[in-house]
């Protein structure tokens, strides 16, 4: 059944942080990376007051929390017992948020659980409001976090009782954001947008958010990469409007294929997506009408979207193949493409395949096309 599930109050546009306040009740924790607060206090003091602050350290060089980061972040929540939860960052703060607040209100529970989904009803403590500080991850409007295991590998952490209560996209707060970070923040986005309007759930809505936002991606992230404020400021909104089109359509081959390349080669999750995208448009395109549709709406020629893809990523300097990888990744793709196969996204992904055909997608992406 399509649906349609995104934040309570949802604000956005350059200064729309002054909404903040209205958002936070109680006893606030407002829980941050150091390198963002120190960009982004005075501006969050403008706003909200009282608060607990808690300076989220993460063990991982990639950035996606891990299981040991979010029990620790649990452990701070059970001491201060806040009653909101203000999340400000990119994915792996608000990812550990989202998973810790499970473990908040529900101490009992673990991993195994929360990774099948079965996450019992939040807010008996906590609300959660989240702010987002990249343009990619969509993390402030989704139901999805994403965890590494102990087993390096990442899972997805997916439930609607994780959608924030409120979420901010205020471009004010991206300032800390690197020109890496805005390149593979935006892939990130862009391949939300463009695996959500092609999945095979039709959602009228979320496929024309996400149409909108590959369009906006495409003009805009060349100059985003190079700091040019307006273009940062569609960007993110281009985010927001690609995750409540992923928050209800899902993802494909991309996202399948990157939570299993992403932990085991430390590679940046935007980054890993922004490679493979090129290709799923090849892989999939016989199995869809949607990437014809797509290019009338951009005004590309039929056929094309492929090449306009990895000329971008030719033009942000990423890697146009998977070599960067090294020997190892073909050492490793039976592996990976079995754990890709396994992924709940592949059910939705226009083109249905398993390990084998998977194993063709990774092995086009290695060899390239020019
Ligand atoms: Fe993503």
């Amino acid at each position: 059944m399509p649906r349609f599930y995104v934040p309570r109050r949802i604000v956005f546009g350059k200064g729309s942080a002054r909404h903040m306040a209205s958002f936070v009740h109680g006893k606030t924790m407002l829980i941050t990376g150091r390198r963002t607060w120190a960009a982004i206090e005075d501006y969050v003091n403008e706003y909200v007051r009282n608060y607990t602050l808690h300076i989220y350290e993460r063990s991982t060089p990639t950035g996606e929390p891990s299981e040991a980061d979010v029990e620790r972040l649990a452990a701070a929540m059970r001491e201060t017992e806040p009653e909101t939860l203000l999340a400000i960052g990119g994915g792996s703060v608000i990812d550990s948020v989202k998973a810790a607040w499970v473990f908040y209100e529900h101490p009992e529970i673990t991993w195994k659980e929360v990774y099948a989904g079965k996450i019992p009803p939040l807010r008996s403590k906590a609300r959660l409001v989240a702010v987002e500080t990249t343009s990619g991850t969509g993390t402030g409007i989704s139901p999805a976090g994403v965890v590494t295991g102990r087993d390096h590998v990442k899972r997805g952490v997916a439930h609607e009782e994780l959608i924030p209560d409120a979420a901010v996209y205020d471009v004010n707060f991206t300032v800390s954001m690197s020109r890496e970070t805005a390149i593979y923040s935006g892939m990130d986005a862009l391949t939300h947008a463009l695996e959500a309007h092609t999945s095979r759930i039709d959602n009228p809505p979320a496929d024309t958010l996400a149409a909108e936002a590959v369009k906006i991606v495409l003009e805009s992230i060349e100059s985003s990469a190079e700091g040019d404020e307006e273009a940062r400021e569609r960007m993110h909104t281009a985010n927001m409007m690609a995750a409540m089109a992923f928050s209800n359509a899902r993802l494909g081959i991309c996202h399948a294929v990157a939570h299993q390349i992403g932990g085991r080669f430390n590679v940046p999750h935007g980054l890993i997506n922004g490679v493979l995208l090129p290709y799923s448009v090849l892989f999939n395109r016989e199995a869809t009408e949607k990437y014809d549709a797509l290019e009338r709406y951009l005004g590309l020629e039929k056929g094309t979207l492929h090449s306009v893809l990895l000329n971008l990523n030719e033009a942000l300097g990423i890697p146009t193949d998977l070599q960067f990888l090294g020997e190892k990744l073909m050492e490793m793709l039976p592996t990976i493409a079995e754990g890709s196969a396994a992924s709940s996204l592949m059910k939705v992904n226009p083109r249905q395949a398993g390990a084998k055909e998977i194993e063709d997608f990774l092995r086009m992406a290695w060899d390239g096309i020019r």
